[in-house]
């Protein structure tokens, strides 16, 4: 594949993670861990393609109303990845990032989140960002609130460095899986302009090769932004 048709960032809404252990007859907290293997033998698939921004969405606000259970089993996973793979990312030079209220987590999944970010700052093959109680519509008006605090008028540029995803150029292309095509609240100013690929697959199941269609599918598409 041509390296300049690789799209820069690639952003993923990782669902169906509870129809996968389903469909196993395993409990959901099962799917949510596969589908956190998966996730991270993914993003390293994506960095060797030459992708340079993941983003990935991993719990919404929504999902936040899921039962303590779920949840738990959800923070645990948290736990685990900041607490050990943060390094991982810092060693590979992927820096970590995370979009989204982390004040909306139980205070110990919050500080092993920030403390995995600490050691994960820096990467000069990629950036990797995790969407954790995230919303895309709350940070619009977060940013909208920003730029009313600072009293002037702003462009659709000095708007979209005020955002969350300030720091990363727009996905390019958006992945959702689960059979579901819908954005569900995800990056909504940022993907104005992004290619969109649905798999009907389950998260856990969305392999490198999956990765690789879409990448091509990609390839092929002809992006006007609007122009002809
Ligand atoms: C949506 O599938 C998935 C989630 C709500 C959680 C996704 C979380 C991970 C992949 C783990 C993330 C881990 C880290 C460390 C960031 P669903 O449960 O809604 O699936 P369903 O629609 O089949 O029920």
């Amino acid at each position: 594949m041509e390296e300049a048709r690789i799209p820069r960032h690639v952003a993923v809404i990782m669902d169906g993670n509870g129809r996968w252990a389903k469909k196993r007859l395993l409990p959901r907290s099962m799917g949510h861990r596969a589908g956190m293997n998966r996730m991270i033998g993914l993003s390293e698939h994506a960095f060797d393609r030459g992708v340079r921004y993941v983003t990935l969405f991993a719990l919404s606000t929504e999902n936040l109303a899921r039962p303590k259970e779920e949840l738990d089993g959800i923070f645990r996973l948290f736990r685990d990845y900041f607490s050990s793979h943060a390094e991982t990312c810092r060693k590979k030079g992927i820096a970590l990032r995370v979009i989204g209220d982390l004040s909306l987590l139980p205070p110990d999944v919050k500080e092993t989140v920030e403390r995995g970010l600490e050691r994960a700052k820096e990467g000069e093959r990629g950036v990797l960002t995790l969407a954790i109680a995230y919303g895309s519509r709350s940070d619009i008006v977060a940013a909208a609130n920003r730029a009313v605090r600072e009293g002037k008028e702003v462009s659709e540029e000095d708007f979209s460095r005020l955002l969350s995803t300030g720091e990363v150029p727009p996905p390019d292309l958006v992945i959702r899986t689960g059979n579901e095509k819908r954005l569900s609240n995800f990056l909504l100013f940022e993907s104005a302009y992004a290619e969109l690929c649905f798999s009907e697959k389950n998260f856990p199941d969305f392999g490198d090769e999956d990765l690789d269609a879409a990448l091509e599918d990609y390839a092929s598409r002809e992006r006007r932004f609007g122009k002809i």
